[in-house]
């Protein structure tokens, strides 16, 4: 195969790969709606089905439970029956489990549906990804795939003003049924749009992936990606589960794991589900105090996001993190510091302002880094005949690791006080950051073909380079 940023040499944006890649990121708008919007319903879903706090917990937590299941289902369908049908297939089961939610006149009818979205966005958390990752142009891959990341925030902060919205009426059913909206974009989308052009290459559908490769790269001369494509798969066998353990692959599995564990570990939903209650910790008692913690975090959020989808192509990955983890390590021994020292501080009101400038600056961390690249690795680092399953053994590490940290948090905070929780995140952070320092590959501007070369010559991730490659 050529050098790296050899045979594909510019590549355009073109309407087409533009609207495609925007469709298939609805999809981390159900992600993002429906992990924020149970914050505020629950406190009525608590109230009409009067629920003791471990049912409670059960109702918030069922979500991550269908979205584990979600995640190790959707590697086969992925592979099998495509990115396409995946997406389609989880859009459906988002509606059904809509409905069931919002129809539910008992907790088991309610646990039966949000496990269904769940599971729904189990699948679609990695499998909007992937697609993007495979239709869209190298030189913007890492901006198109991290939309995804940024319509995830978009998803939180939208649930965010909705609960608000329907708080003072406390209409829970309408806080979930306007999660049908975006599911229903996203399944009218996908219907209308092709399947990825590595997939339909890898099933032989050779004339439709010269089609939607032409339409999404804007010209007739496609034939030198195709080739790359085509060589690839050439040099596959199988695409069975047993593939993954292949010497080849074990580096990037490596890669992908500790990146979907060390999303998780270093606390990022903690501050997600509960910024006021941490807010509260620091001696912000007040509903406003509560509402702007909220507001704070899910605007920082979207916003340091978009500034990484902006970046992420020119910067390459590997930069993105090392500065965001750092970012996160620093803010998080500073809020443990805030906390552990309140006595000195008198508690109240610096308290408060540590606590708010040093979760802000957490968020805006997290999603410069860790939030967007975790899921744009892994959707660039596996060969093409495992891709999805590849991708659905670490996202399915992410949403357990995200269950362990949600399910613990506060019965952390109550053995090791808020500071040692801070601290043992800020630990995390730190292996989080050496990890990245000696693992991490950079894919800035390689097409998929080079990156999973250099992983089937049995290379070490550290060796791969990113280049810069000239944008139309
Ligand atoms: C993580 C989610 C998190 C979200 C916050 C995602 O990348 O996987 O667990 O809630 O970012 O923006």
């Amino acid at each position: 195969m050529k050098t790296q940023g050899g045979t594909v040499k510019r590549t355009a944006l073109t309407l087409f790969a533009s609207i495609a890649v925007a469709v298939a990121a609805v999809g981390g708008i159900l992600f993002g709606y429906d992990t924020g919007v149970i914050s505020g319903a629950i406190l009525f879903i608590t109230s009409e089905f009067a629920l003791p706090p471990t049912l409670e917990e059960i109702a918030t937590s069922s979500v991550l439970v269908g979205a584990i299941l979600g995640a190790i289902a959707g590697g086969l369908l992925a592979d099998r029956i495509g990115r396409r049908l995946s997406i389609i297939a989880a859009s459906v089961v988002f509606l059904a489990g809509t409905g069931i939610v919002v129809g539910a006149t008992d907790l088991s009818i309610f646990l039966v549906g949000r496990v269904l979205i769940g599971i729904a966005i189990g699948v679609a958390s990695f499998v909007s990804p992937l697609y993007i990752s495979e239709i869209a142009p190298p030189a913007f891959r890492g901006g198109m795939v991290s939309l995804n990341q940024l319509f995830i925030t978009f998803g939180i902060l939208i649930s965010y003003g909705v609960d608000f919205l329907f708080s003072s009426s406390g209409d829970w059913r309408a806080m979930f049924a306007l999660g049908a909206v975006p599911a229903a974009v996203l399944l009218i989308g996908m219907v209308l749009l092709p399947d990825s052009p590595r997939w339909l290459l890898s099933r032989q559908h050779m004339n439709r992936a010269i089609a939607v490769l032409e339409k999404a790269r804007g010209t007739g001369d496609v034939f030198g990606e195709l080739d790359d494509i085509k060589k690839a798969i050439g040099m596959q066998k199988g695409g069975n589960w047993s593939d993954l353990l292949a010497s080849s692959i074990r580096m990037p599995l490596i890669v992908g794991l500790g990146l979907a564990v060390l999303q998780q570990l270093t606390g990022i939903n903690t501050v997600i589900y509960y910024a006021p209650t941490i807010f509260q910790f620091a001696g912000l008692h007040s509903a406003g105090a509560s509402i702007a913690a909220t507001a704070g975090v899910g605007t920082v959020n979207v916003l340091a996001t978009a500034a990484a989808v902006v970046l992420i192509d020119r910067t390459g990955r590997r930069p993105l993190l090392l500065a965001g983890i750092a970012g996160m390590a620093v803010s998080l021994a500073v809020l443990g510091a805030g906390f552990a020292f309140s006595g000195a501080v008198q508690g109240g009101s610096l308290l408060g302002l540590i606590t708010a400038v040093s979760l802000t600056a957490y968020i805006a961390s997290f999603a410069i880094g860790l939030g967007p690249v975790f899921w744009l690795l892994i959707a660039e680092i596996y060969p093409l005949n495992v891709r999805g399953r590849a991708m659905s053994v670490a996202t399915v590490a992410n949403w357990a690791a995200n269950f362990l940290i949600t399910l613990t948090f506060l019965t952390l905070v109550g053995i090791l006080d808020q500071a040692g929780v801070f601290w043992l995140y800020a630990l995390v952070s730190i292996i989080a950051w050496f990890f990245v320092l000696r693992l991490v590959p950079e894919t800035k501007g390689l097409t998929l073909e080079e990156i999973e070369e250099h992983f089937r010559a049995g290379r070490h991730p550290r060796e791969l380079k990113g280049v810069a490659r000239p944008r139309d």
